[in-house]
């Protein structure tokens, strides 16, 4: 990244979420004056004295650092006074049908005043053929406004970073001096980019996202069939990876991807298509192996300790992943559920979705502390990799519990230590451990008659 300390162009960001938030933040770091707007008064309020709406590490620090840039309103005002690029940062939910609600991306539009000095330059994941329709729209209402699609390929928990070094800046636009405008506001960060038209730009976010849920699901797949057949899906992913044309990210197992994101994103791309009339046969897959992977938690459990009636469970981490206190589609979400459903007691520990937690699951106890969850519980499952876990005294987790299993959802956990502190351990797509605790080779390293049977 090249100093950004020089005034740059002023921009607006309409909503004050991740996206807004971070590509706010970001664009004051490279010297811009950011106009921002949220409808949310509690949270302007709250930005204007220095709170941050999300937990997003780096973000709080950025924002601080960048105060004097930085200008928050309830009303579009300010913004359109002082800057010609808005861009939008806005929800785009997912609606019944699985289609994105893009309300609140049109309730922006209604809101912009005629002009040809300004654009919209639209973050906000919306389908393909939005940008057409929007400027329809600005066309029939004679607002003479310029329209810029600029997808975001920001990931929760590292957002800050992935702003500053982008793998690359995807434009979308009619060729005017927007998409100009826009190219220069990202060149001191050094980023390739994609200079292309609106619809293009469009499908580059869904497709990224759909590919990548591709992955997961694949690699899922491929870790259940490990299950069956005794090998290793940590270390195929391994022997997987090291293959340029693959490459060895987006390929670790486990119970499935969450998030605001991926599910939102694959269940649109596929409406979309079924709306322009193509059947993506692909994608109802990579979305059904998804639910049915955080479902396979149960049966391990069951295989284990048979009925679920009574029994205590324990849950380590709610959030859709670490470094977030986001709980949308959690994996957590299905398991709590499914959990009570089958007649089990569960406790559970997140470092920081705690409030969320609260907002989110009912009937399930919140524990402060990852050793008070353990306490007592006939199974403990590992939903998301929090570094913290990594660290556990699994002897004393061990000591702790009633029963002996854990089941390592994230495969974060060391297996040969597990065994070694007297565990029963379940990973996802690798052989199963069975507890030790009693028997005369338990020790770390030692490959007694129990270890890597299954
Ligand atoms: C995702 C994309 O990675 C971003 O590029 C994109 O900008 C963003 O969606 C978005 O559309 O806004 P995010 O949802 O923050 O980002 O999280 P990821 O890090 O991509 O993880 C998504 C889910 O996949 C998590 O539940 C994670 O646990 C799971 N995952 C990820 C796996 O199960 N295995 C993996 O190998 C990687």
């Amino acid at each position: 990244m090249r100093d950004g300390t020089a005034t740059r162009e002023p921009i607006g960001v309409i909503g004050t979420g991740y996206v807004g938030l971070v590509t706010a933040a970001g664009f004051a770091a490279l010297g811009s004056d950011v106009f921002c707007v949220d409808i949310d008064e509690g949270k302007i309020q709250g930005l204007r004295e220095g709170r941050m709406p999300i937990w997003e590490p780096g973000l709080a620090e950025l924002v601080a650092e960048h105060r004097d840039r930085l200008h928050f309103a309830t009303d579009l005002a300010p913004a359109l006074e002082h800057a010609r690029l808005l861009f939008v940062a806005v929800g785009t939910p997912p609606t019944y049908s699985g289609d994105a609600d893009l309300s609140a991306v049109h309730a922006v539009v209604d809101a912009m005043p005629a002009s040809d000095a300004h654009a919209l330059v639209m973050k906000s994941t919306v389908p393909v053929g939005t940008g057409e329709s929007i400027k329809r729209v600005f066309a029939q209402q004679s607002k003479g406004f310029a329209y810029v699609s600029c997808p975001e390929f920001l990931k929760e928990g590292s957002a800050v970073k992935d702003f500053l070094e982008p793998d690359r800046v995807v434009i979308g636009d009619d060729g005017d001096w927007a998409g100009e405008a826009v190219e220069a506001l990202y060149a001191p960060l050094d980023a390739p980019v994609v200079r292309t038209d609106i619809k293009s730009a469009e499908m580059v976010k869904l497709a990224s996202n759909a590919f990548l849920a591709t992955k997961i699901s694949f690699i899922n797949e491929i870790a259940n069939v490990c299950e069956e057949t005794g090998a290793d899906v940590v270390e195929v992913a391994r022997g997987m990876g090291l293959d340029d044309r693959i490459g060895p990210k987006f390929l670790q197992a486990g119970i499935g991807y969450g998030g605001s994101c991926f599910p939102k994103d694959v269940s649109a791309l596929k409406q979309l298509a079924g709306n322009s009339g193509y059947h993506f046969q692909l994608l109802n897959a990579v979305i059904e192996v998804n639910e049915l992977q955080k479902r396979r938690v149960i049966a391990k459990l069951q295989k284990h300790l048979g009925s679920l009636v009574g029994k205590e469970i324990a849950l380590l981490g709610l959030a859709f992943k670490p470094n977030t206190d986001d709980m949308r589609e959690a994996s957590s979400l299905v398991l709590s559920a499914r959990l009570q459903a089958a007649g089990a007691h569960v406790r559970a520990y997140d470092p920081v979705a705690e409030d969320e937690a609260r907002k989110l699951i009912r009937g399930v106890d919140l524990a402060s502390t990852a050793g008070e969850a353990i306490a007592g519980a006939d199974a403990v499952v590992l939903v998301t990799e929090w570094p913290e876990f990594k660290t556990l005294d699994l002897a004393a987790v061990a000591e702790a519990m009633r029963g002996t299993l854990v089941v390592d959802g994230r495969n974060f956990l060391d297996p040969a230590a597990a065994r070694a502190a007297g565990l029963t351990y379940e990973a996802v797509g690798r052989p199963a451990v069975n507890a030790a605790r009693r028997s005369p080779w338990a020790s770390a390293g030692a490959t007694g008659p129990t270890a890597g049977s299954r």
